[in-house]
C-alpha cells in the first residue's frame, strides 16, 4: 500500500495495472516527473526532510509513512550481494541471505570483456532486486596507483581508460534491474593506510586524465544513479564536502542527477558538506541522531546556514533515485543464485585467468597421460567469498580449485593433496600470524613427500582475502606465510611443478618467474572459480586473460615508491608523478617491468598483420577508423584481446610514451584469420589543457600501435590531426 501511495503521487492517480505497465514502459524511456517529485517534496515537513538524508541503520535511510515514502535500502558491494548484517556488523543469521559470489574486481578488468562486465552487472543486479535492495555499493574501481593498496583486488586496474569501459557495462547492467548503482570511491582512495585522514594533492590534468575518467564515463555514458565520496581529502578538502569535486565537476560539468551517498562514517561537517554537494550521510551507527545530516542538519536550516532550498534539491535526488528502483513500476523480477548467475560467474572467472609462462608445454594438461597429481598450497582449498575488513558475499557456494580439479579428474587421475602452508593471517578482524614468519617446516616437509611421488604438482600460492583487505595496505609484495621456501622445496621434488598464483593485486614472483618453467595467475574467482581454473588448466578454455596493471620487478620502480610519494608525510601525499602512472611510467622511464600491463599468454599464437587505417588525416569530430588482421597459428580456438595503444609524436606538453585507447576481445578457431576493427574518436587523444580548463586536441602526427600487451607491439602505424 505504502508503495501504492507514492507511486500515486507520482504518477498522478491511481490507474488499471495494464495503463501502469504502459504508461511505465514509457516513463522508463523518458526523464523521471521532475514536477511531480517536486510537488511530493512540497508536500514534505522539514523534519521529514532531514530525515530523509541520513542513515537510520547501517545501510538503510527513513522514508516518509503518512505519505508512502519507503526508506532507501543499499547494501554491499562488489563481490555480490552481501549478507544482512545487525548493528555493529555482525551477521544477522539468516537463512535467506547466500548469494552469488562473483569474481573480484581485478579479476573482472584481466577479462578485458566489456561483455562480461554487463552480466556481472545484470546478474548482481538482479540479486539485488531479489533482495529488495535497491542502491548496490559498485562497482569500486579507484586507479591502481601503488600495487600495495588492500583494495587493489576490489579495484579494476591502472588504466582509466580499461577502468571506463569496463565501468560503464558494470553501471549499465546494474541498472538495467532498475537497480541504482553506486560507483566508489569518488575520488582518488588509492591507499588505505590513512585513507581517513590522508589529503591528496594531485594536480588537474592528472586528476582529469587519470582519477575521473571512469567517474565521468560511468555518470554521462553509463547514467549511474548513485555514487559514493571517497574517505580521503583532495586539495585540502574531505571528498564528501568537496565543492569542486561534487557541485562544480559531477553536478556542474558532467549534470549529474543523482544522490552523492558519503562513504561510512566520511562525513565530517554539517553546512559544509551539505552546501558543497553531499546529499546523504551513511554510516555504522547507532546513535543516528547525532549525525551530521539529522539534527544538526534541522539546526542549521533553521539558523539559516543551509536553505531550504539546498535541502529541497537533496530530497528530489532521493526520491527520483527511487522513481527508477524501489518505485519503477513494473521492474523486473529478481532472482537469486541461478544457473545463469553461476555461468556468469564462470564465465569471468575462465577468462580471466592469465598464463604468465609456460615453456614446457605442460599446459594444457595432457589429461591421457597423467596418473597422479599432488595438489599442494592452502590456496588450493582456502574459499575467498568473506574474509578480511569490509565487504564479502555469504556465497551459497565456492567451488575450490581443489574441488574444481576433482570434479574434472578426479575420475581418472589420482590426486592428492597437502596444504604445504597455513594462510590463517586474522581472525575476528586482528592479524594473528606475520606474513614474513616462516614457512613450517613439518607442512613443507610433507608437501616434498607427497610431490615426490606423483607424476606432477600443482602449487597453489599467493594472498587470499584476509591478507588483501579494505583498511590496510600490504607492507610489501614478497609471497606471505613462508610461500617462496615452499615453491623451492616442491619445485625441487617433482620437475612437472607448475605454479598457479592466485591473487588480486600484484605480488613479487620475480623468483618463480626465474625458477619455473609453468606459471598460472589466478584470482579470488568467485562460487565457479576450481571449476573454471581446472577447465583452464586443462584445455576446455584457452586462457585469454590479460594483466589489468604493471608487475614491478621491485616496488621501487612502481612511480608511486619510485618518487617516495607514498603513503605520504604528515598525511600528506603529492601525487608527484602525475599522469604517469602505470606502464604510462615504465614504458616512458624504459623500466622493464617483471610483466607488462596487458600480458597474457595462450594455448595458441597469434599473428598480426596489415593495420590500417581508413584515412590517413582525420579532423577534430571525426573517428578513427582502424582495421587489422590477427591469424590463429595454433592448434587451439582461442580469445585475443587486441589493444591499440596511441603516442604523440612531438607533442608540446608531456605525454605518456603511450596510451591504451581501444581494445577488442576476438575469438578465432584454430587456423582462421579474424578482421579485427578499432575506432578511436580524435577526442580521445585530446591531453587536458589547464590553462584553458579544456580538452584540447594537439595537431599533428599520433602513432598507433596495436599488439598483444603494452610491450608486445606487433603492428603500428602513423595518421595526422588537422
Ligand atoms: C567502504 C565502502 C562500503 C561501506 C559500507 C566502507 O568502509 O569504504 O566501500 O560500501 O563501507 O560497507
Amino acid at each position: 500500500m505504502k508503495n501504492k501511495i507514492l507511486s500515486c503521487l507520482l504518477f498522478g492517480t491511481f490507474v488499471s495495472v495494464s495503463i501502469i505497465a504502459h504508461a511505465q514502459t514509457k516513463a522508463k524511456n523518458k526523464q523521471a516527473p521532475d514536477a511531480k517529485i517536486d510537488a511530493i517534496v512540497k508536500k514534505l515537513t522539514l523534519e521529514e526532510k532531514i530525515a530523509m538524508l541520513h542513515a537510520n541503520g547501517i545501510f538503510s535511510t527513513a522514508g516518509v509513512e503518512r505519505l508512502g515514502i519507503p526508506g532507501l535500502m543499499t547494501d554491499d558491494g562488489p563481490l555480490g550481494v552481501r549478507e544482512d548484517v545487525k548493528e555493529g556488523w555482525g551477521s544477522a543469521n539468516l537463512t535467506t541471505d547466500s548469494a552469488t559470489f562473483f569474481p573480484n574486481g581485478s579479476a573482472l578488468a584481466a577479462t578485458w570483456n566489456p561483455e562480461l562486465a554487463y552480466r556481472f552487472g545484470h546478474d548482481m543486479g538482479e540479486e539485488a532486486r531479489a533482495r529488495k535492495k535497491y542502491i548496490i555499493l559498485a562497482p569500486a574501481f579507484n586507479i591502481a596507483r601503488t600495487p600495495l593498496c588492500g583494495r587493489t583486488y576490489e579495484y579494476y586496474s591502472e588504466d582509466p581508460f580499461l577502468n571506463s569501459r569496463l565501468a560503464v557495462q558494470a553501471v549499465k547492467g546494474i541498472q538495467s534491474q532498475n537497480i541504482a548503482a553506486c560507483v566508489k570511491h569518488y575520488a582518488a582512495n588509492n591507499q588505505e593506510i590513512e585513507r581517513g585522514r590522508v589529503n591528496v594533492e594531485v594536480d588537474e590534468r592528472t586528476l582529469r586524465e587519470i582519477y575521473l575518467p571512469a567517474f565521468k564515463a560511468s555518470i554521462t555514458e553509463g547514467n549511474a544513479w548513485t555514487i559514493m565520496s571517497a574517505y580521503n581529502k583532495i586539495r585540502g578538502v574531505y571528498c564528501s564536502e568537496n565543492d569542486y569535486l561534487l557541485n562544480k565537476v559531477l553536478k556542474g560539468e558532467w549534470k549529474f542527477k543523482g544522490i552523492v551517498i558519503s562513504d561510512w562514517g566520511g562525513t565530517h561537517s554539517t553546512v559544509k558538506a551539505a552546501n558543497n554537494g553531499l546529499d546523504l550521510e551513511m554510516g555504522s551507527g547507532p546513535k543516528y541522531d547525532n549525525y551530521f545530516f539529522a539534527k544538526k542538519l534541522l539546526d542549521s536550516v533553521k539558523a539559516g546556514k543551509v536553505s531550504q532550498k539546498v535541502i529541497d534539491e537533496k530530497v528530489h535526488r532521493i526520491l527520483w533515485v527511487m522513481y527508477h528502483t524501489s518505485m519503477s513500476t513494473n521492474p523486473p523480477a529478481g532472482k537469486m543464485n541461478t544457473p545463469a548467475h553461476s555461468k556468469t560467474v564462470y564465465d569471468v572467472a575462465a577468462e580471466s585467468v592469465v598464463l604468465l609462462k609456460n615453456d614446457k608445454n605442460l599446459l594444457p594438461l595432457k589429461t591421457g597421460s597423467i596418473k597422479s597429481i599432488a595438489v599442494i598450497g592452502d590456496n588450493a582449498t582456502h574459499t575467498f567469498h568473506l574474509g578480511g575488513f569490509g565487504a564479502g558475499v555469504k556465497a551459497k557456494y565456492e567451488v575450490t580449485p581443489l574441488a574444481g580439479l576433482q570434479n574434472r579428474l578426479g575420475k581418472s587421475i589420482d590426486i592428492k593433496f597437502a596444504q604445504g602452508y597455513s594462510g590463517v593471517y586474522r581472525q575476528h578482524g586482528k592479524s594473528i600470524n606475520e606474513p614474513t614468519k616462516p614457512a613450517d617446516s613439518a607442512m613443507v616437509a610433507a608437501a616434498v613427500s607427497l610431490a615426490k611421488t606423483t607424476d606432477m604438482a600443482i602449487l597453489f600460492i599467493g594472498g587470499n582475502r584476509d591478507y588483501e583487505s579494505e583498511g590496510s595496505d600490504r607492507k610489501d609484495l614478497s609471497l606471505p606465510f613462508g610461500e617462496q621456501v615452499l615453491a623451492d622445496a616442491v619445485t625441487a621434488a617433482n620437475p612437472n611443478t607448475i605454479v598457479v598464483v592466485v591473487g588480486g593485486a600484484p605480488y613479487d614472483i620475480s623468483k618463480i618467474k626465474q625458477n619455473n618453467h609453468t606459471i598460472v595467475w589466478s584470482w579470488y574467482n568467485g562460487s565457479e572459480n576450481g571449476n573454471a581454473l581446472a577447465d583452464v588448466l586443462t584445455g576446455k578454455i584457452n586462457p585469454s586473460g590479460k594483466l589489468p596493471f604493471t608487475f614491478p620487478a621491485e616496488l621501487k620502480d612502481s612511480p608511486a615508491h619510485a618518487l617516495g610519494n607514498y603513503p605520504g608525510e604528515n598525511l600528506q601525499v603529492n601525487y608527484k608523478e602525475g599522469i604517469l602512472v602505470g606502464y604510462r611510467w615504465f614504458d616512458t622511464k624504459k623500466i622493464e617491468p617483471l610483466y607488462c600491463f596487458g600480458y597474457g599468454l595462450s594455448y595458441t599464437d597469434y599473428n598480426y598483420s596489415g593495420l590500417q587505417t581508413a584515412k590517413k588525416s582525420y579532423k577534430t569530430g571525426e573517428t578513427i577508423l582502424t582495421t587489422l588482421k590477427v591469424k590463429n597459428a595454433g592448434k587451439y580456438a582461442g580469445k585475443e584481446t587486441v589493444q591499440l595503444y596511441v603516442s604523440k609524436e612531438g607533442s608540446s606538453v608531456e605525454r605518456p610514451e603511450k596510451e591504451l585507447k581501444a581494445f577488442k576481445k576476438v575469438m578465432i578457431a584454430a587456423g582462421q584469420t579474424a578482421a579485427v576493427t578499432l575506432s578511436i574518436p580524435v577526442q580521445d587523444l585530446a591531453y587536458y589543457d589547464v590553462k584553458t580548463s579544456k580538452w584540447v586536441v594537439e595537431p599533428g602526427k599520433y602513432k598507433l600501435a596495436a599488439g598483444t600487451s603494452s610491450r608486445g607491439i606487433k603492428q603500428s602505424t602513423t595518421i595526422t590531426v588537422n
